[in-house]
């Protein structure tokens, strides 16, 4: 991680130093790299050459205005999968006309919001909702544009919570029914069909599933071609995966070129959605040691981070680095890493070598994708504060909750 590396035994962002960050602001509290996000972002761009190309970064990633801004800045378009992200993403200063709206189950709300604020292209996922889009558009006199999210059958390889692109997964419609639909046209006179996209899944750590994926998409565009159909893009989805550990995924360029070859005689635009691989090794969560606890049978550390403030080890059994802000050559034991929600299932990390004392701070390593954007207020905990490092700069990008938020909109019956 480039940008988080250590100077003199002490964990740095970019020219900062987390230990003053968490003096200042305190823990816990997510922080990314304006370096490490740009870098990503550039990675993307340049590797699609002379492409022509857009960016969708999926939002629900990591959804902070701050990020979506930088992003926007740097010419992204966006993928969302509400109504509540398209208002961030206009909120940030993103363009509608660069963003695609993906999910099984948008709202008739969400589609009329985004039919106003005239996005790109509506990904469906169902026939169902096709009839409810026409519909929609029709009452609000507006043309819907349109890609069908076509669901090619292919094992991502991944873990089964986030694999989207195998037949018995939820998410968009069979190749053949897609065709039947692009065939009929003419039943939807409220829709403009403009795209074609899938989406297998997230965290892909080899490039053969995506190349299997956009052949099938490639197949399916040359025989609605051959029908007369004229589509102006093609949404290859998100999914690449990153370093945790010791993964080996492919790197941004190396996939972006595969993306490039493996279409090599579409003509058309091409899309993708990238979400854990722009924001996810540009973010750390940073947390406190309270409590030191050696019981018989383990060590604990107890730390100020929890479950609620980074849900993947829980939710997925997901590894994540975690490193010493300050490293110290004193005995490593082997720890527990826990937070203090009354659950089990709140860890951090298991069986981590470190060497810890009380109140030293600790740095959970590739939190920014599905950190905070998947946090909670889980036992009554306000969210974290956002930060972002920018070279010597310290932006607070999001205030650490308060209790009195969280309970501001409940009420207590009259009597
Ligand atoms: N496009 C669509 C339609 C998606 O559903 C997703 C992610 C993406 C793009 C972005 O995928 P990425 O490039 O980030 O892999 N919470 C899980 C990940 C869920 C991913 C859901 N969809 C995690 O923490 O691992």
């Amino acid at each position: 991680f480039p940008e988080f590396d250590y100077r003199n035994n002490e964990l740095f962002v970019e020219s900062v130093s987390l230990k003053q960050i968490a003096r200042e602001f305190g823990t816990p509290c997510y922080v990314y790299s304006r370096a490490a996000l740009t870098k990503a972002y550039q990675a993307f761009d340049a590797a699609f050459a002379n492409r022509e190309h857009l960016i969708c970064y999926a939002v629900k990633a990591n959804s902070n205005i701050a990020i979506l801004n930088l992003f926007a800045r740097l010419g992204s378009g966006f993928d969302i999968v509400s109504g509540g992200e398209l208002q961030r993403v206009i909120k940030a200063g993103g363009d509608p006309g660069k963003t695609v709206f993906s999910g099984v189950g948008k709202h008739v709300d969400e589609m009329r919001m985004a039919l106003n604020a005239n996005i790109l292209c509506f990904n469906v996922e169902s026939e169902a909702e096709l009839i409810v889009l026409n519909q929609i558009a029709k009452d609000m006199g507006k043309i819907a544009p349109v890609s069908l999210r076509v669901n090619p059958d292919v094992d991502a390889k991944t873990h089964p919570y986030i694999s989207t692109g195998l037949k018995e997964n939820k998410f968009g419609v069979p190749a053949s029914v897609a065709e039947r639909i692009y065939q009929s046209t003419q039943q939807y006179p409220h829709i403009r069909f403009t795209g074609l996209d899938c989406h297998i899944g997230s965290q892909l750590t080899e490039l053969e599933p995506f190349l299997q994926a956009s052949h099938k998409m490639l197949n399916l565009l040359e025989t609605l071609q051959s029908q007369g159909l004229s589509i102006e893009h093609l949404d290859l989805g998100g999914g690449l995966g990153i370093r945790y550990t010791d993964e080996t995924p492919p790197s941004i360029k190396d996939y972006v070129s595969a993306l490039c070859a493996g279409t090599r005689t579409v003509k058309q635009r091409l899309l993708i959605e990238p979400g854990r691989s722009l924001v996810g090794n540009s973010g750390i969560l940073l947390t406190r040691v309270e409590y030191l606890k050696h019981t018989s049978a383990r060590d604990f550390a107890i730390v100020d981070a929890a479950m609620n403030d980074l849900m993947r080890p829980a939710l997925y059994d997901a590894y994540h680095a975690i490193l010493p802000v300050q490293q110290n050559a004193s005995e490593a034991r082997n720890y527990q890493v826990v937070g203090p929600v009354c659950e089990t299932g709140d860890f951090l990390g298991h069986d981590r070598k470190l060497s810890l004392n009380d109140g030293d701070f600790l740095a959970v390593m590739s939190a920014g994708a599905y950190g905070m954007s998947m946090s909670s207020n889980y036992n009554t905990r306000p969210r974290a504060a956002e930060i972002m490092v920018d070279h010597d700069q310290i932006h607070i990008i999001r205030q650490r909750e308060t209790i009195d938020q969280l309970m501001a909109d409940e009420r207590v019956l009259p009597q």
